[in-house]
């Protein structure tokens, strides 16, 4: 399958779709690699892995601390790695951001790559080149840019993954579809039973097209200037659900983006079908509506985004289904629909 290219400012990257993930022992021939994992991937894939040499770090979004990347410069340190080696991580978005955030600062920065095990991973966390942590609970505080060497996405390693993981996955998948590609959103309203079966013809057409995406906006805005606020669509409400009602990633963008479709409909040009379309897809992929919200949390959520500028905030609309745009809004205005909404 095909292989994507993004060529940064921080940095080229190659991106495999569809390459068993041992395909890494041909890309790292003859060089001293240290891998960094977690628990759970360690004990389901150790046995594949392409050096004995791991540093695993634990599970869930509480590791993803400048302690945990100290652990590891340590750990690095009493190995004697030193800048001719090449760091890799396996795992989700979370050993994502941590292996290349800690790979981007040893020794002012080693050589390395990724291999995603998890669908959210594959399809969005890997690629971009941001990789950071949280501090003090805020989410990605403290991080750099820099783009991965290589990427591989396997689909067998998704097969291990539990559902809820998968659908935070595919609630990306279809927010990269809805910015930016119509033919994607359709694939996805066709095969979403193949999808959920994990057909890996499938996985591979929605992982690549994803990818193309977002590859795309990141060669474009790689700082994220403009257009790649447009990867924030839905987001700004998600996290504040994410929060307050202890939804996962998957869901709270689900319901986030069924606000946001809301909103375009007040506020842009699109269609009540197009926003029906939208509900009945994350209906599809069991990714619940009903969520009970008040508009007060809403509003909080708005205020408190960072991508507000004073008294204005940069809010992602869909024109139509595969077209977004960026809109600076009063917050007052904003405020206005949400309570009309309500
Ligand atoms: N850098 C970026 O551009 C970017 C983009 C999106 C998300 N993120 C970050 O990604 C993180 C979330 O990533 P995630 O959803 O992959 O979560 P995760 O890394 O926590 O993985 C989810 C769970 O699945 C397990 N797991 C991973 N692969 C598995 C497999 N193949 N089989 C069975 N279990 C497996 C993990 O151990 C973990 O328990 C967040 O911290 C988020 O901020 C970063
Ligand atoms: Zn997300």
């Amino acid at each position: 399958m095909k292989t994507l290219e993004i060529n940064g400012n921080t940095g080229n990257s190659k991106i495999y779709i569809n390459k068993p993930f041992t395909y890494a022992e041909k890309l790292l021939k003859g060089k001293r690699v240290v891998i960094i994992t977690d628990n759970n991937v360690k004990d389901l894939y150790e046995d594949k892995f392409p050096s004995k040499e791991i540093i695993t770090i634990g599970a869930g979004e509480g590791i993803k601390t400048l302690q945990t990347i100290e652990d590891i410069y340590k750990k690095l340190m009493d190995l004697e790695f030193d800048r001719t080696g090449f760091i890799l991580g396996i795992g989700g978005g979370i050993v994502c951001d941590i292996a290349g955030f800690a790979a981007s600062t040893y020794m002012r920065g080693v050589r390395f790559g990724f291999i995603p095990s998890t669908l959210l991973a594959q399809v969005d966390a890997s690629v971009g080149g941001k990789n950071g942590v949280n501090l003090e609970g805020h989410k990605n505080m403290v991080g750099v840019f820099s783009q991965p060497e290589f990427v591989i996405c396997d689909p067998e390693m998704l097969k291990t993954l539990p559902a809820k993981e998968l659908k935070n996955g595919f609630a990306e998948i279809a927010k990269h579809a809805l910015i930016g590609d119509q033919n994607l959103f359709e694939f996805m309203e066709q095969n979403h039973k193949s999808a959920l079966e994990l057909d890996p013809e499938v996985i591979g057409r929605l992982t690549r097209d994803s990818l193309v995406l977002k590859s795309g906006i990141v060669n474009r805005d790689e700082k994220e200037k403009g257009e790649r606020r447009k990867l924030n669509f839905g987001h700004t409400i998600a996290h504040a659900l994410e929060k307050t009602l202890g939804l996962s990633h998957g869901e709270a963008v689900a319901v986030g983006i069924g606000i946001a479709a809301k909103l375009s409909v007040k506020m842009s040009d699109l269609s009540g079908e197009g926003e029906n379309r939208i509900y009945e897809l994350f209906k599809n992929f069991d990714l619940n509506q009903n969520i009970t919200i008040s508009c007060d949390e809403i509003k909080k959520a708005v205020r408190r985004d960072k991508k507000r500028e004073g008294d204005n905030i940069n809010f992602i609309l869909l024109k139509k289904i595969g077209e977004a745009t960026i809109e600076k809004i009063p917050i007052k205005v904003l405020e206005g629909v949400i309570d009309d909404m309500c």
